[in-house]
C-alpha cells in the first residue's frame, strides 16, 4: 500500500500555456495507455448549503474555447445541485501514468440543439435507457425499470428516430482553474496550477505548488 511513483517529472518550462493543450497531450498519452477509461471523471458538486456530493461520469468532449462537455439526467441529484450551484470540480486519476488533473469552474447547460445532436448520435438502446430511468429517485424495484424499459421498447419499435426528453441532456464545465499533478518519490511530487488572470484575452498563471 504504499507505491513510489517514478514514472515522469514536470518542469515549468515544459508545461504548455495553454492549459487545454496541456491537458490535450495528457488526455492522448492516457488513450493510449493500459488505463482502462480515460474519460472517466470524477464531478463534485455542492447543494445551495455547500455539502458538495461526488460520482463518476464520462468526459464526452472538450475545447478551449467552451469547456469540458459531459451528459446526464438534468433531474438527478448532481443535475438538481448544477442547476441551483453551478460551481463545479471534476478530477481525472490515470494510475498507470501516476497522474491526476483537477479543475475547477462553473457549469452551464448545453444548448438545445447541442444536447439533440449528441441524443441522436447514441444507439437506440441507451436512448430508451436514458428515457427511461429517473435518474437518482428510489424505484420500488428492478422490476419496475425493466418494464419501462420494456414498454419503451414497444412504443418506439418502429421508429426511426426518438426525440431527446428535456429532462435530459449536456452539461459544459467552463474552468477557471487546472492542477497537473505528477507522482514523484517520497512523495516529492510535481504540481502545476493554472488559474485563469483575465477572461478577456485568456492568460493563465502557472505556478508550481508545494506536494
Ligand atoms: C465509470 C462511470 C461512468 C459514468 N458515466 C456517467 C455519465 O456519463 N452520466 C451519468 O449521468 N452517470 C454516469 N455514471 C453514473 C454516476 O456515477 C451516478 O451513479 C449517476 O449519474 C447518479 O448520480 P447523482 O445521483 O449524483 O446524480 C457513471 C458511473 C461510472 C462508474
Amino acid at each position: 500500500m504504499r507505491k513510489d511513483y517514478q514514472c515522469s517529472s514536470l518542469e515549468h518550462a515544459k508545461m504548455l500555456p495553454n492549459p487545454f493543450e496541456q491537458f490535450d497531450n495528457w488526455f492522448q498519452q492516457a488513450l493510449k495507455s493500459e488505463v482502462m477509461e480515460a474519460n472517466a471523471m470524477a464531478i463534485a458538486t455542492a447543494d445551495k448549503f455547500a455539502r458538495p456530493s461526488l460520482r463518476m461520469v464520462l468526459l464526452k468532449g472538450f475545447t478551449s474555447e467552451q469547456g469540458f462537455f459531459f451528459y446526464t439526467n438534468y433531474q438527478s441529484r448532481k443535475g438538481k445541485e448544477l442547476l441551483e450551484n453551478p460551481h463545479a470540480s471534476i478530477l481525472f486519476y490515470w494510475d498507470v501514468l501516476e497522474r491526476q488533473i483537477r479543475i475547477e469552474g462553473k457549469v452551464e447547460k448545453m444548448t438545445e440543439a447541442a444536447s439533440n445532436q449528441y441524443f441522436q448520435s447514441r444507439p437506440k438502446k441507451s436512448q430508451i435507457g436514458a428515457i427511461a430511468s429517473p435518474q437518482s429517485s428510489i424505484l420500488a424495484s428492478r422490476k419496475e425499470l425493466d418494464d419501462q424499459v420494456e414498454q419503451l421498447e414497444q412504443q418506439y419499435e418502429s421508429s426511426e428516430s426518438i426525440e431527446r426528453p428535456d429532462y435530459w441532456g449536456g452539461f459544459v464545465l467552463i474552468p477557471h482553474t487546472f492542477e497537473f499533478w505528477q507522482g514523484r518519490s517520497n512523495r516529492l511530487h510535481d504540481r502545476f496550477q493554472y488559474r485563469l488572470e483575465s477572461t478577456n484575452n485568456k492568460h493563465w498563471k502557472i505556478d508550481r505548488l508545494a506536494p
